[in-house]
């Protein structure tokens, strides 16, 4: 267990973590579900639903990762309830899921990078057709798992925490610097007023819904993920300051991918935001026409920009996606790492040909649940996200947390806190804590969770 590693300070965590974070959820998902559910009205239950559903549950899955030095199966087990190591269970396996598909959208990422880098700015237009290339996304799928569980195989402060010092900063300045870029262009005006003035009669339940389950996956809760950064972190570090941290990296990030994404698609929609398209196409299909209308020189190092900036964002949590299962094989199983990591890199990779063959590659999986009677076709890769990340991962934070509030009992939550954080215990953030967990979270996780499997899967 003495070799198991840790992250080399507190600032080293938070980037690991707000690597995980950020990712397609901020850049890809966060932009077009503000654009489904009106605007700034999206944007402001989004930040309620951060704060009062989320923060505790990143605050308890650290902790009960710090306490333990575990990974998620082992964590439940060394605490002394065994049969609650189903939580991390479900953790592993979600996290094997999500990674699958995960990594062919970040494949696709990394391929438009290459095809803007040069001029080909076609490929908006082409995105079935490069989707349904199985050669072509399959290649870049493994490389980019190939770059994943390079990482991953350095171990914690030499390949996690490395990577991310390096990759936020760069995403960060790529981000600013196409913000600056996007409020120049023409019509920049009505695209940041779609963005940043709420239209509250376009809130129902279903925006609800969806900003929480959006706010649950960006944060990377859920699956264990947490626990697992968690075990790496020094006992001197403050959990609720980390959190909170985190937390702003993760809706700064998704804010000002905002900014940047509305102007841009109001540029190219001469300011008619009411047609403005909804879903994956929003990245994929609509930017590159965006790019192209730059001319060649300046559209290739923008669009390029933009691919590069969101294959980086998806790299650190795909990093920790993938550390997941590893920590589990390495700690409960005692394999060594570098064979742990290469053999679920690839074991994940293989998990993903559906979901590669998902979009145009094949009519089976492209098509996926019609033969199993549904009557809408759903992708296997969309069947795959309603399964881990709208079911699995509600299903698995409404357990972390109830283990928490009612199994493990909270004093021992707090005095985990505590330790880093002398002020902790008394104070309001405790209070608030311990009503969260016990009672916000579980019900409203509990609903997203029957609401899902209700809407979902009958
Ligand atoms: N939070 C990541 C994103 O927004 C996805 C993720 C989910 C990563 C769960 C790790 C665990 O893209």
């Amino acid at each position: 267990m003495a070799t198991r590693g840790g992250f080399s300070s507190k600032f080293g965590f938070i980037a690991a973590a707000a690597g995980s974070a950020v990712g397609l959820g901020n850049l890809w998902g966060f932009p077009f579900e503000v654009a489904d559910g009106g605007g700034a009205a999206f944007v402001l239950i989004y930040l309620v639903c951060c704060f009062v559903l989320c923060f505790p549950v990143m605050v308890t899955e650290i902790a009960i990762g710090r306490k333990t030095g575990l990974n998620p199966v082992g964590a439940f087990k060394s605490l002394g309830y065994k049969n609650w190591n189903i939580i991390g269970k479900l953790g592993v396996l979600s996290g094997v899921l999500i990674l699958s598909y995960y990594n062919v959208v970040a494949g696709w990422a990394f391929g438009y990078f290459l095809e803007l880098v040069q001029g080909r700015f076609e490929i908006g237009s082409e995105f079935g057709t490069f989707t349904a290339n199985f050669t072509k996304v399959g290649l870049y799928a493994i490389l980019f798992m190939f770059a994943t569980a390079f990482i991953v195989s350095k171990g914690i402060a030499s390949g996690i925490e490395k990577a991310a010092k390096i990759l936020m900063p760069s995403l960060i300045i790529l981000i600013l610097m196409l913000v600056i870029y996007a409020v120049t262009l023409e019509h920049a005006t009505e695209g940041l007023q779609f963005y940043l003035i709420p239209d509250f009669s376009k809130i129902n339940l279903e925006v609800v819904y969806d900003a929480l389950g959006q706010a649950f996956f960006s944060l990377s809760l859920g699956m264990g993920a947490l626990i697992t950064y968690g075990s790496y972190v020094s006992k001197n570090d403050n959990i609720i300051s980390s959190a909170a941290l985190i937390t702003l990296a993760d809706i700064g990030i998704a804010f000002i991918a905002g900014l940047m994404m509305f102007p841009f698609v109001a540029y190219l929609l001469n300011g008619n935001m009411d047609q403005i398209p909804s879903g994956a196409g929003l990245i994929f299909v609509t930017l590159p026409g965006v790019f192209e209308t730059l001319g060649p020189n300046l559209g290739v190092i923008i669009g390029a920009a933009f691919f590069l900036l969101l294959s980086f964002a998806a790299l650190t949590s795909t990093v920790s996606l993938l550390e997941v299962p590893v920590s589990y094989l390495v700690d409960e199983h005692q394999i060594r790492r570098n064979r742990a990591v290469w053999l679920v890199a690839l074991g994940i990779f293989l998990v993903g040909i559906p979901s590669l063959l998902a979009n145009g590659g094949s009519d089976f999986f492209s098509q996926f649940i019609t033969y199993f009677g549904a009557e809408k076709a759903v992708d296997f890769m969309s069947f795959l996200g309603h399964l881990a990340n709208d079911t699995f991962l509600p299903l698995g934070g409404l357990m972390i947390v109830s283990f928490a509030a009612y199994i493990w009992k909270k004093e021992q939550l707090y005095n985990e806190i505590e330790t880093g954080n002398s002020n902790f215990k008394g104070s309001f953030i405790e209070k608030y804590i311990g009503f969260a967990i016990t009672y916000i979270c579980p019900v409203i996780l509990g609903m997203i969770f029957i609401l899902t499997v209700l809407n979902r899967f009958f």
